[in-house]
């Protein structure tokens, strides 16, 4: 049987202190929206349909191609689920109800909580936590161990406050009956609100069975409702990805200091040292080592390549390459097999042949260079005339003496040279030495004669500070 989801994503988040909606708020790198919904799609619910209302397009935006219904007005979750009635019209079954703002909910926990509504035969299923967080729902249990009601932090008498069970804010619901019996909820609470929590006493008063489940893993059920829970957050998750890539076969020597996004996918006897981030669409490859202090987002790192110190975005960097120390390297860069950039080098959109070497302080943009190419210290294309940028060439095999200013649109011929600090502004042939420097002149005796000069300056004169 095929199972349903519902998130509920309009609230605005007012104890974020944000001018971004709650739900878009990211937890590595990711946004709740989107790992709440990643968490639907992978426990294999179909339809997803998302509640937004508060920055509606904005949280939208983060979502594309999932069906979103509107709540215009805020008024409780049990409402938000009433906005959601209309997208699942016609469909009977399994439906769960999640929040946005709780991201750590893994699918197998998901996939148990609708098992167990079906198999106990249930109206609804609750996932529960036993933690001592004073502000979620309380789970209120009868003398036989059933649930009779949820109630809020700020509804519950004093006795029920000590109750430690708490609602994770992720159900199951037989879909008709929820929608059939939703309009019961009532809002004579402390907030005034349409709580979809009262539907236990609602069901339960039509003598319909709910069960709980109670999660092992209570950082499942952590909502993230404050700045503060946004940090535990992260570290939870960071700790849960860490753990999965270590023990599938990757080294951190110090995984408190590794940030990887759940998007990101390594390979075998990766080294990954501390101060690293790997956000976006990433993958690195077997045998790769990244960091200390690296920051690679969306980029693809070959097998055996070395980062060390750089920043890389929208990079591939080829097999046994070498980036680093402080490199920079920007969208479209291209380092195929044992290609060198190093200390102080920034790259954009260019292409880095096999074996070829940008190794100390260079700029090099919108460039083609060929293999077994070296680029001397201190050397630069000059793509941007202030108006457009234009693309320099470099043959295989050519050799840029240190500073030289390529300014494009120029290319440099196959096994070329340039001579240091010449400014190329004219394409060199192949073979050939492009120079372009004034003659050198040495002027014979220059340093006694001034050394002669400041003592005949000084004489006479008294002290100077
Ligand atoms: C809710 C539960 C509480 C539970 C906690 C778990 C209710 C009444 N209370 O409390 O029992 O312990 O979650 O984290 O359900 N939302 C809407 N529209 C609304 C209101 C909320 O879409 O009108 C969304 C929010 O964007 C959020 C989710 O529903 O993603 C939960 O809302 P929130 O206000 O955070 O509820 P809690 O007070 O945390
Ligand atoms: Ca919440």
């Amino acid at each position: 049987m095929s199972t349903a989801a519902l998130v509920l994503a309009a609230g605005e988040g007012t104890r974020m202190k944000s001018g971004l909606p709650k739900v878009a708020h990211p937890v590595l790198g990711v946004p709740m929206i989107t790992l709440v919904v990643a968490a639907a799609r992978e426990a294999g619910c179909d339809p997803v349909v998302v509640i937004t209302g508060h920055s509606a397009d904005a949280v939208e935006a983060l979502i594309p191609g999932e069906t979103c219904a509107r709540q215009d007005l805020q008024l409780g979750t049990g409402h938000a689920v009433m906005c959601g009635e209309a997208a699942l019209a016609g469909y009977s079954g399994s439906l769960l109800v999640l929040s946005g703002d709780t991201p750590l909910m893994r699918p197998a926990t998901l996939r148990a909580l609708v098992a167990a509504r079906e198999g106990g035969g249930a109206a609804m299923s609750v996932l529960t936590a036993r933690v001592p967080d004073p502000t979620l729902g309380r789970i209120v249990r009868g003398a036989d161990g059933s649930v009779d009601a949820i109630v809020e932090a700020k509804d519950a008498t004093l006795e029920q406050a000590r109750i430690d069970e708490v609602n994770t804010g992720t159900y199951c619901f037989e879909a008709r009956t929820l929608f059939e019996h939703l309009h019961r909820v009532r809002t004579d609470n402390a907030q005034g609100e349409y709580y979809l929590t009262d539907m236990v006493a609602v069901l339960r008063a039509e003598g319909l069975p709910v069960v709980a489940l109670t999660t092992e893993d209570a950082a499942e059920g952590m909502g993230v409702n404050t700045r503060i829970q946004l940090a535990e957050a992260t570290r939870v998750l960071q700790r849960r990805v860490n753990d999965a890539h270590m023990l599938a076969g990757v080294t951190m020597t110090d995984p408190t200091l590794v940030w990887v996004s759940p998007t990101v996918r390594i390979g075998r006897d990766v080294v990954l040292e501390p101060m690293t981030f790997l956000t976006g669409d990433t993958t690195v490859a077997d045998g790769a080592t990244i960091g200390p202090s690296a920051r690679v987002h969306d980029s693809e790192i070959g097998p055996r390549a070395r980062v060390d110190s750089s920043v890389l975005t929208g990079v591939k960097v080829g097999p046994d390459a070498t980036v680093g120390p402080m490199g920079f390297l920007r969208p479209g860069t291209r380092l195929e097999a044992r290609a060198k950039t190093g200390a102080f080098v920034e790259v954009k959109n260019s292409h880095i042949g096999e074996g070829s070497k940008v190794p100390h302080l260079s700029y090099i943009g919108d460039a083609e260079i060929g293999s077994d190419v070296n680029v001397g210290a201190g050397s630069i294309t000059c793509n941007y005339d202030g108006r457009g940028k234009h693309r320099t060439v470099i043959g295989d095999g050519a050799f840029i003496g240190s500073d030289t200013m390529l300014v494009a649109p120029v290319t440099v011929g196959e096994r070329a040279v340039t001579g240091a600090g010449s400014a190329i502004a004219k394409d060199v042939p192949p073979g050939a030495l492009g120079i372009e420097r004034t003659g050198q002149r040495n002027v014979e005796g220059w340093a006694d004669r001034k050394a002669a000069e400041d003592t005949t300056d000084t004489q006479g004169s008294s002290t100077q500070s």
